[in-house]
């Protein structure tokens, strides 16, 4: 099993977007895959079609890992698997710091899981805290969308720093441009700063496009609705390339 967490310490920038459409297409490919919602918000959940809310449950999900798989329920589409969002999760660092290895349950919770699915993908929120650190333990790779701005590099800078800090391994983090305009300036000018520096991010980039905010409208995947838009190609190639990763393949 791997699993991908989408991260960023900004909000609005393709977190919960990415992670949807990015597990539709694993699941599509056959691969058993689960969307983990751990984002209070719970937009990961309402793009499912399953409401908010782990029904009393959500304690046990912090006390005994071996409850975790309980929590796991069939979506409308084959081999795709959520753990629906709840809005006590944004007590989350509260009910960590209460366990003994607060640093390390969802790691121990995957643990219960990993013979089960191939892939797994943590829809975040935009949190720097022990949820933070949780997730970071966990995942093999911390995605992290980038709106090709000047402050989606700060942005950057922050996360590898925590990680930096905290003796994290930094090549987890991988980048990705979302929300792409080419025709803006700075978008462009962001984007080759990246490569002339160097940046490590991936080849692969989601533009700016209307048909990805139908989502919401739709409540479901871009490729279920619209398969041959532009921006459902993008996901396309991201996908791919996520799959061809060095590490990942080390790993599966
Ligand atoms: N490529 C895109 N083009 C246009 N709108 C997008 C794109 N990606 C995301 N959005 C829109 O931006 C908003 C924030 O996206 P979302 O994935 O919820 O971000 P996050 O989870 O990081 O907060 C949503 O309304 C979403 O529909
Ligand atoms: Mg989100």
């Amino acid at each position: 099993m791997i699993a991908f967490a989408l991260y960023n310490l900004k909000g609005g920038v393709g977190k919960t977007t990415s992670c949807v459409n990015l597990a539709y297409l694993a699941a599509k490919e056959g691969y058993r895959t689960l969307v983990w919602d751990v984002d209070p918000q719970s937009s990961a959940t309402f793009y499912l079609r399953k409401s908010e809310g782990l029904n009393g449950k959500a304690k046990k999900l912090w006390e005994d890992p071996n409850q975790f798989s309980h929590l796991i329920e069939a979506t409308d589409y084959d081999n795709l698997f959520i753990i629906r969002g709840d809005l006590r999760n944004r007590n989350m660092d509260l009910m960590l710091s209460d366990l003994e290895k607060s640093k390390s349950q969802f790691k121990k919770m995957l643990k219960t899981i990993k013979n089960q699915f191939d892939y797994v993908f943590i829809d975040c929120p935009p949190v720097l805290g022990l949820l933070a650190e949780n997730i970071f333990r966990s995942a093999h790779f911390v995605l992290l969308p980038l709106i090709p701005t000047t402050l989606s590099k700060r942005a950057l800078k922050q996360v590898n720093k925590f990680f930096v800090d905290h003796l994290y391994d930094t090549r987890k983090i991988v980048p990705f441009f979302t929300q792409v305009d080419k025709r803006k300036k700075l978008h462009k000018e962001i984007m080759t700063a990246f490569k002339e520096q160097r940046l490590k991010h991936l080849r692969s980039n989601i533009p700016y496009s209307s048909t990805v905010e139908r989502m919401g409208v739709n409540q479901s995947p871009i490729h279920t609705f619209s398969s041959s838009s532009i921006p459902a190609q993008a996901y396309r190639n991201l996908w791919q390339e996520l799959k061809w990763l060095r590490k990942l393949k080390q790993l599966a």
